[in-house]
């Protein structure tokens, strides 16, 4: 299977409404928010990210449907405008394997080099053995440990804070 991966754009806001939801109901340990905080946002709320200053939403597709999500987000101030931040990735299971995920992180980095970010950063849950194991393939290193940082029915989940510096 071969994948295309581009920045989402409004008309795209159903798609990545969709897989952004399956994406927090399917994996709650895995991400930040809460299916519960996002599944309440309407098709205009979710099209209004696909806008946002200084945020990139990158989609995977394969033959023409939206499997796959990454976020880029630069940093904003002059003191920090130099980080940018990889967010929000996932593939949809029936295309894990494939190296979509490896597409769309190669996506989110060349973003980060266009807007003059010298390195990214993200967090992974301390269990998530295969996304751990994606961004140290793609050359990020840890730099540290957030300890308590999810807390997901009850039970908390440390987090690795990760780094690739561009230049
Ligand atoms: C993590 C995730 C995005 C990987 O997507 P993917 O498209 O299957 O990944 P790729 O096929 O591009 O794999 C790239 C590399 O990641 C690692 N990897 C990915 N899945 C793996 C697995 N199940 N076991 C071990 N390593 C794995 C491997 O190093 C792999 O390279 P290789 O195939 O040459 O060995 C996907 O499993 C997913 O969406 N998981 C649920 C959501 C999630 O955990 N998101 C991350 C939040 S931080």
């Amino acid at each position: 299977m071969t994948y295309e991966v581009r920045v989402l754009g409004v008309a795209d806001a159903d798609a990545y409404r969709r897989v952004r939801l399956a994406a927090l109901r399917l994996h709650p340990d895995a991400f930040g928010s809460a299916y519960e905080d996002e599944a309440v946002l309407d098709r205009a709320q979710f099209a209004e990210r696909l806008t946002a200053a200084n945020f990139t939403r990158y989609g995977g597709f394969a033959a023409g449907d939206l499997v796959g999500l990454a976020g880029l987000q630069i940093r904003t101030g002059a003191k920090e405008c130099h980080k940018a931040r990889l967010f929000s990735m996932y593939v949809d299971a029936a295309h894990r394997g494939g190296g979509l995920a490896q597409q769309l992180i190669a996506a989110v980095i060349a973003g980060a080099r266009e807007a003059g970010a010298l390195l990214v950063q993200l967090s992974v849950a301390a269990g998530n053995t295969p996304a751990q194991l994606l961004y140290r393939r793609m050359g990020f290193t840890v730099y540290g440990v957030e300890r308590r940082s999810l807390r997901v029915g009850g039970r908390f989940h440390d987090e690795e804070l990760m780094v690739l510096d561009l230049d």
